[in-house]
């Protein structure tokens, strides 16, 4: 089985995600990929910060580890430009593969970077640049290929969303919420970024290449960020029926012109992306082909960025491989079966047309009640007929087969006129 090693530069809060996920659940990657990953060496500045189990293949100097001969793909996690840059197109001199979740570098240098991936030969993968583990790099590049893309609409910076719906949930200030985004590890080491919308213009400006093919001049696009937003606009806006977002936009205005901005805006509180709250992000992508799109999920954090580090490398396995395709053909051999629904526990909306007399609520609780489902909560609505009447529930928790038995003994009940109506609770 071929192994590749993966050098890791910068052990920050996804640095320290991705060496755990790779030290961890290598043999999960290997059943998955048919390839084995091995951390070879980690490069951090401070390397106090990195725990004692990875003291073999430390070093401080990210030169060792772009020189190491045995490494076949590099992950850039420092962020910032300069040295970023230097070890990046260092590791494309030495036919390193290369990994990155540098929006702020792909944004301002990004087509060089390319330009040099490829005249090395070597592959140049950045989903975790763009929205944490939405990934929107690989659908727009690859799934979404075949469109002409008309628009994109979001809120890609889950600090700043954070914050604001911080501010209307908690009426704190944008100090107070900021403060609670750091704690988190939400927050850029500069926070300045996410909150002058720099992070946003950097993401959109990954996205705007990709999606028309355009390489948009960083300094031009335009921003504003959401410093100048107190709590009392988030009240008022809502009061009006709006939410405050941070939102990107780039749209064609006509053939030849691209309209690209970073701005608060008042959204309709009915509006889908009004309810995209925390450090969620979500990007509407408007193509030819596909309509309208919606990506959703975390943008932030250690964890989905972990997801998206991962995938790339993954991806390249492919090409390490030779393989050239994907092989989908992935089998977990730990699942033996499907779990029967019958062994499923759902709460449960529950409806009876039953007859409006004393004594009928107390017979469908006692056949529930004997095969332990409780109540959370009854309403008997207004008669359906002089004759019926609707007697709505919620359950707590219960058991599927037990719920199917109890609602064929309450059916056969005298009192009850037609077949109860059950659905599942989903969270
Ligand atoms: N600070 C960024 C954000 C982190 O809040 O979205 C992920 O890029």
């Amino acid at each position: 089985m071929k192994i590749i090693k993966v050098g890791l530069i910068g052990f920050g809060t996804i640095g320290e995600g991705v060496a755990e996920y790779l030290r961890e659940r290598s043999a999960y990657l290997r059943r998955k990929s048919g390839v084995k990953f091995e951390l070879s060496k980690i490069a951090e500045r401070d390397i106090k910060k990195v725990p004692s189990k990875y003291k073999e293949i430390l070093t401080s100097n990210a030169e060792d580890l772009i020189r190491d001969k045995s490494i076949d793909v590099v992950i850039e996690l420092i962020g910032g430009i300069k040295d970023a840059r230097k070890y990046i197109l260092g590791a494309f001199k030495n036919k390193k593969h290369v990994i990155t979740a540098n929006k702020a570098l792909l944004a301002e240098d990004g087509e060089h970077l390319l330009a040099k991936a490829k005249e090395s030969g070597v592959a140049f993968k950045f989903e975790a640049s763009v929205c944490g583990g939405i990934p929107i790099v690989d659908s727009i590049s690859n799934s979404l290929v075949a469109n002409d893309i008309h628009s994109v609409l979001g809120i890609i910076n889950g600090t700043s969303n954070y914050i604001l719906t911080v501010m209307e949930e908690q009426d704190a200030s944008m100090r107070e919420a900021l403060k609670i985004a750091q704690a988190k590890g939400y927050t850029e080491s500069n926070p300045i970024l996410d909150l002058k919308g720099i992070d946003s213009s950097h993401k959109l400006a990954v996205i705007v290449r990709l999606a028309f093919g355009f390489n948009p001049d960083f300094s031009k696009i335009y921003r504003e960020g959401i410093t100048s937003i107190s709590n009392l606009d988030v009240k008022y806006a809502k009061e009006l029926g709006y939410r405050i977002k941070l939102l990107v936009i780039a749209k064609r205005s006509s053939k030849s012109l691209l309209e690209v901005r970073v701005h608060p805006a008042l959204l309709p509180l009915d509006h889908m992306l009004s309810s995209v709250k925390g450090v969620y992000n979500a990007l509407y992508i408007k193509g030819n082909l596909i309509g309208e799109m919606l990506f959703y999920g975390k943008g932030a954090g250690s964890k989905p960025t972990t997801s998206a580090v991962i995938s790339d490398l993954v991806s390249l396995s492919v090409i390490l491989e030779g393989k050239g395709f994907p092989s989908y053909n992935y089998i977990d051999t730990e699942i033996e079966r499907l779990k029967d629904i019958n062994n499923i526990d759902f709460r449960y909306y529950i409806r009876f047309m039953a007859l409006d007399n004393p004594g009928v609520l107390a017979k469908i609780s006692g056949v529930l009640s004997n095969y332990g489902i409780s109540i959370a909560n009854v309403t008997q609505k207004d008669r359906a007929k002089a004759s019926s009447v609707p007697i709505v529930m919620m359950t707590h928790k219960a058991n599927e087969k037990n719920m199917r038995k109890a609602l064929s003994k309450i059916e056969r009940l005298d009192v009850i006129i037609k077949r109860p109506v059950s659905i599942r609770v989903e969270r």
